[in-house]
């Protein structure tokens, strides 16, 4: 298939800046939104953004004089002796690589400590577990017991979070884009990541680690809040779960129960107290279920219990596509509910 459709030169040359205009304009929305690293939110994503425009302003300059001596060499006729010749080879190979990949060094090194060092005494901490393919996010209340949720974080605007992150399984590496650097988190250690948030919103992150069959499924939601909203929540998630609201809510709570669920999962304040899938307490409140996979709507919950391993593959918890649709709904309303 030919490249370029019209028959005269400058047809073809239309088309091509029309479809480098798109190609731009596709990158540039790229740079938007709330999974972007060039839309930052957070101190630290802010020099990040500032160590990509250096660099890419430098490697541009450098681009140019290269392309600029690859036509010198081209077009320009003239013998140079081997002193000069010599000069230029080490001038061009060692001089000034070696200089330009210094600064470089420095410059981003010197960014490093304010992404791993402790933050200031008496800032929040949270504590990450990454897990195939989920997170487990627990928060130390200062008047209350610690509680745990899944694949959501909440931070209040203005004020350093230090992240604490750790591995049960493989290596997965903790990323929000918007909000600051990736972190590994490595299986037996503890690594750590102060994040700042400067705006208000609602931001992705991801695992930035090739993890297993369902690494793309290993996302989570970034809620960041004003401090009286997030004390709040902080005050709201701290509670145990809220009563099923209706039979059918009530019926599913049974169901849950009766089929085990609660050998893995947790909701605080009823028999279910598992620990080894995502605590379920407050569920039916957050932005997603299996980790940024679905809503959290009835359907969400009914099609996740059913199609487990459909939805998102090699993942530990067997499906329950066997119940019968009377009980799938119950229990999915009986989630639902969990806000
Ligand atoms: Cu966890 Cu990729």
């Amino acid at each position: 298939m030919p490249f370029c459709a019209p028959s005269s030169p400058a047809g073809c040359v239309a088309v091509s800046l029309w479809r480098a205009r798109v190609f731009v304009l596709v990158c540039l929305a790229g740079c938007e939104g709330r999974q972007s690293a060039l839309a930052p939110a957070g101190r630290g994503a802010d020099r990040l953004v500032d160590l990509f425009l250096w660099m890419s302003v430098g490697a541009l300059l450098i681009w140019i004089v290269v392309l600029a001596l690859t036509a010198y060499g081209a077009f320009v006729d003239k013998a140079h002796s081997a002193r000069a010749a010599e000069r230029l080879v080490i001038a061009g190979g060692v001089v000034v690589p070696t200089a330009v990949l210094a600064v470089l060094l420095t410059y981003g090194l010197s960014m490093l400590p304010s992404f791993v060092e402790a933050a200031p005494e008496g800032s929040l901490k949270v504590h990450v577990v990454g897990h195939q393919w989920w997170w487990r996010v627990r928060y130390f209340p200062k008047d209350g017991a610690p509680f745990d949720l899944a694949n959501e974080i909440q931070l209040p605007v203005g004020a350093p979070v230090e992240i604490e992150l750790e591995s049960r399984d493989v290596i997965h590496s903790f990323w929000i884009p918007s909000l600051g650097g990736k972190m590994d988190m490595i299986p037996g250690r503890k690594t750590r990541l102060v994040l700042e948030p400067t705006k208000a919103g609602v931001f992705r992150g991801v695992c930035a680690e090739y993890c297993g069959d369902s690494h793309a499924f290993m996302a989570f939601s970034v809620i960041v809040l004003e401090p009286e909203a997030f004390d709040r929540w902080i005050a709201e998630q701290s509670r145990p779960a809220l009563e099923p609201s209706d039979e059918l809510a009530r019926r599913g709570h049974e169901l849950f129960l009766e089929n085990g669920c609660g050998a893995c999962h947790a909701v605080r304040g009823t028999r279910a107290d598992g620990v080894i899938g995502p605590d379920l307490t407050h569920v039916g409140g957050r932005s997603s279920l299996g980790a940024g996979l679905l809503g959290t709507r009835r359907e969400d919950f009914r099609r996740f219990i059913a199609e487990t391993h459909r939805l998102k593959p090699g993942v530990q918890m067997p499906a329950f596509g066997m119940l019968p649709e009377a009980d799938l709904e119950a229990i999915a309303r009986y989630l639902e509910g969990l806000e």
